[in-house]
């Protein structure tokens, strides 16, 4: 479904990604783990074409992506629910969500979707009307990604949704996206810090160092390879 190949991408003269391949396939759920620094956000966005790469190839169901406006990309089916959320803070919980239907211009269409992200979401729902500014972390969380799913992706990426929660709600962010990729068959590009709980409900995994990856394989195998059990659990 999506295919990166060999892409290079740089802040003016410094390189953030060199030579980054990567793969995924209709139905998976892929983490992307790597320490502060290592270039998962600039992946994800040189993918939602919010950056333009240097080289190399970024193909989704075989179209290539580079050079496309952003825009274009989500009318595609590929969201991005970014890095601190993004939410417009003094709009409600209903704003929000229809901003994110932009694409999607049928009222019908729209009530529909709204309904699905609710379903998955029972808090939101309650809080409709509430400022999103005033939810806590984890409903501006859900609020982030009920937002992604209202442009009706078929591949879902997330840059880091479990930043700055604790560790309670870490873990129900996290089930929810295993639910919404095994019940609803959404595909998912997860970006993590949270190695250990991003690999327990990941297919498969790939580790980004300094610009590089360095290790791709199953999940399972990953979290319990020597790279991984040493630079990112420390044991
Ligand atoms: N807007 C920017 N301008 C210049 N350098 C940047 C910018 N954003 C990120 N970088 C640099 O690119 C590298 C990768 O950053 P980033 O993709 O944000 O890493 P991560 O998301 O893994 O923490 C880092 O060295 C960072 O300092
Ligand atoms: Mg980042």
């Amino acid at each position: 479904m999506l295919v990166v190949d060999k892409l290079s991408v740089s802040y003016d003269e410094a390189p953030a990604l060199r030579d980054v391949s990567l793969e995924v396939t209709q139905g998976e759920l892929v983490a992307i783990i790597g320490a502060n620094g290592a270039g998962k956000s600039t992946l994800l966005k040189a993918i939602a074409g919010l950056l333009h790469p240097d080289a190399g190839s970024i193909r989704f169901d075989g179209q290539e992506l580079a050079g496309r406006p952003p825009y274009e990309i989500v009318g595609m089916g590929l969201a991005l629910t970014p890095e601190g959320r993004r939410l417009f803070s003094r709009m409600s919980v209903y704003e929000n969500l229809l901003v994110g239907a932009t694409p999607n211009r049928d009222q019908e269409a729209r009530q529909a979707l709204m309904k699905e992200v609710f379903d998955l979401f029972p808090r939101l729902k309650e809080r409709q009307k509430q400022k999103a500014g005033t939810l806590s972390g984890g409903e501006q969380q859900m609020l982030a990604i009920g937002r992604s799913l209202m442009s009706q992706p078929r591949l879902l990426m997330l840059d880091e949704p479990s930043l700055g929660l604790m560790p309670l709600l870490v873990d129900q962010i996290l089930e929810t996206l295993q639910r919404l990729n095994q019940e609803r068959g959404m595909t998912i590009l997860l970006v993590e810090q949270n190695v250990r709980e991003a690999l327990e409900i990941a297919h498969r995994g790939y580790v980004l160092q300094s610009g590089r990856i360095v290790a791709a394989d199953d999940a399972n195998t990953l979290l319990h390879s020597d790279l991984v059990r040493r630079a990112y659990l420390g044991i």
